[in-house]
């Protein structure tokens, strides 16, 4: 067993048709999770929910942006909690960063991530609970590392993919950032790495 990222196993990038080719619809097992626990679609794809947000807030120093050395006093929640999920109609969740550390928790289904680290570095490793073939189902994506994320298929949860997210300080939209496209991707990987991970961006 894995017990961070680091350690996990890694593994190719082999998105699967429906991945490629979203499918119209997700399966009727997985909407019935959509409309019964009410997810939306996230703006990085897939469906999410908020489950939970602290009543405890906590003030924190954060770097400005462009202003090197500079540090601005924010409010935030102390942890917040989600559901996210990954459907054949909704397959891919795209780069984005935090600049938090994010807690991964699987609950159905397989997935696989990619993570581009600030020097460039490319890490990619399967989410699942079958933990001999090098699957891990808990993970923690570090503060300012692009999280990119694909389903895998899987029959135990009609090719969906379950996942709990834990963020501490709370997620806020100001500490979140999509990758500009495959331009930035390039930028950090090269073109031949980004070519292949292009589908992500
Ligand atoms: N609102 C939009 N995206 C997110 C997210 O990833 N987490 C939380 N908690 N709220 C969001």
């Amino acid at each position: 067993m894995s017990a961070n990222v680091a350690d996990a196993a890694d593994a190719a990038i082999e998105p699967v048709s429906f991945v490629k080719v979203p499918v119209p619809e997700p399966p009727t097992s997985l909407q019935k999770i959509i409309h019964d626990w009410q997810l939306i679609k996230h703006r990085e794809g897939g469906y999410f929910k908020e489950t939970d947000r602290s009543p405890l807030t906590m003030e924190l120093e954060k770097p400005q942006i462009g202003n090197s050395g500079n540090t601005e006093t924010v409010r935030r929640n102390q942890s917040t909690l989600i559901y996210y999920l990954l459907t054949p109609d909704s397959p891919i969740g795209k780069f984005h960063k935090n600049i938090n550390r994010i807690i991964h928790i699987l609950q159905r289904g397989k997935g696989q991530y990619v993570l581009v680290y600030p020097d460039g570095q490319v890490k990619s490793f399967r989410v699942g609970f079958d933990y001999k073939n090098g699957e891990v189902s808990q993970w923690v994506v570090p503060g300012g590392v692009f999280k990119a994320s694909f389903l895998m298929p899987n029959e135990e949860f009609d090719n969906g993919l379950l996942i709990s997210e834990v963020v501490v300080p709370g997620f806020d939209f100001e500490d979140h950032t999509f990758m500009k496209g495959e331009d930035e991707l390039k930028s950090l990987v090269g073109a031949e790495k980004a070519a292949e991970l292009a589908f992500l961006a």
